[in-house]
């Protein structure tokens, strides 16, 4: 049986396709538990530190709530209230971090960051978003693909269309060829996921029977999927003077009614991490308007809005997947 105590996790192949399986099974398990009322508290006495260097919402509360239902206790650290990054370097933060704490949540930019975190610390850490990877968010996705499919996941095809360079398509394209399903990443080559990523992908596909298909053309990658996936085309810290260079690339990948259609699937199901740019009722979403014309960038307000949508049941379960990589890895 599979035994993540003490297990780090920074990206998904920290874990073997098994393992990955395991916290799936745990997570719906947990989410079982919790609807029927008799969840059992397996973190009582621990205490946990979250490290946001970038703004959050999900990733934030879902670690929180996770915890505080597990009977853990949390440390919040803002992206500007303690010393790291400012007087404190990440490694010797690690250093004392470790000493109070049984595990680290962090978010922030890049990888290394959060590696360094996890070699110093000595206590498990877990990945709450970087550049390259989004780990619990994957988790997350795929438990939602298996709650809304009556296939198994090695069986599920999904399409992933617009900036598939970001965290959310690095660790989508992974945690497909893990287990084994049919991932089409659409979108202008300039913005695939970058060479060494697809090449990791690809190994770990030809142990799993993953299929995995990149290109340009919207009409054949989508052909047949059971989802569509998208995320926004300017990821946090990315400078806004990319925008309209990448609306100009990304504008005719947004999932709109017909791509739906495209898919030829009537039950086709619409995922998004979010937060997502599908209208301009925020102060982002206004000023993109002004700018562009455009009221919504990656998916349109309709699809965004119809029963084609999952987003919400793939934001709960960030509450639920997070709570499973809790309790795998700090549970006595
Ligand atoms: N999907 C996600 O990670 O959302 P937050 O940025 O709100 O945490
Ligand atoms: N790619 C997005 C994901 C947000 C959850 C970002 O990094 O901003």
């Amino acid at each position: 049986s599979v035994d993540l105590s003490h297990r780090t996790f920074l990206k998904e192949l920290d874990f073997t396709p098994e393992e990955f399986r395991h916290l799936l099974e745990l997570s719906a398990q947990i989410k079982a538990a919790r609807r029927s009322g008799c969840e059992e508290q397996r973190l009582r006495g621990k205490n946990i530190a979250v490290i946001f260097e970038k703004t959050s919402t999900r990733t934030r509360c879902a670690f929180e709530v996770a915890a505080h239902q597990q009977g853990a206790h949390v440390t919040y650290l803002d992206p500007v209230g303690s010393q790291l990054g400012h007087k404190e370097s990440v490694k010797d933060t690690a250093r004392v971090l470790g000493r109070y704490y049984d595990g680290i949540e962090y978010r922030g930019s890049d990888q290394r960051l959060v590696e360094e975190l996890a070699q110093y610390a000595g206590v498990p850490v877990w990945n709450g978003l970087t550049d390259q990877w989004h780990p619990t968010q994957s988790l997350a996705d795929v438990l939602t693909m298996g709650e809304h499919t009556d296939k198994p996941l090695h069986q599920v095809s999904f399409a992933y269309l617009g900036d598939a360079r970001n965290n959310v398509g690095n660790s989508l394209l992974i945690t497909a060829a893990m287990l084994g399903m049919d991932v089409r990443m659409i979108g202008p080559s300039a913005l695939h996921n970058a060479p060494d990523v697809v090449e990791e992908a690809r190994k770990v596909a030809a142990g799993t029977g993953a299929r995995i298909t990149l290109t340009e053309d919207v009409a054949e990658g989508v052909a047949g999927v059971d989802f569509v996936y998208t995320d926004v085309w300017l990821s946090m810290g990315e400078p806004p003077e990319l925008w309209d260079e990448r609306i100009a690339l990304l504008k005719p990948y947004q999932v709109t009614s017909a791509v739906l259609r495209a898919t030829g699937n009537p039950r086709v199901k619409f995922m998004h991490c979010l937060p997502a740019f599908h209208n301009s009722d925020t102060t982002v979403g206004a000023k993109i308007a002004a700018r562009t014309g455009m009221t919504a960038l990656e998916v349109t307000d309709e699809v965004f809005e119809s029963f084609h949508s999952i987003v919400f049941d793939q934001a709960e379960n960030r509450l639920h997947t997070i709570k499973a990589v809790l309790v795998a890895t700090l549970a006595d």
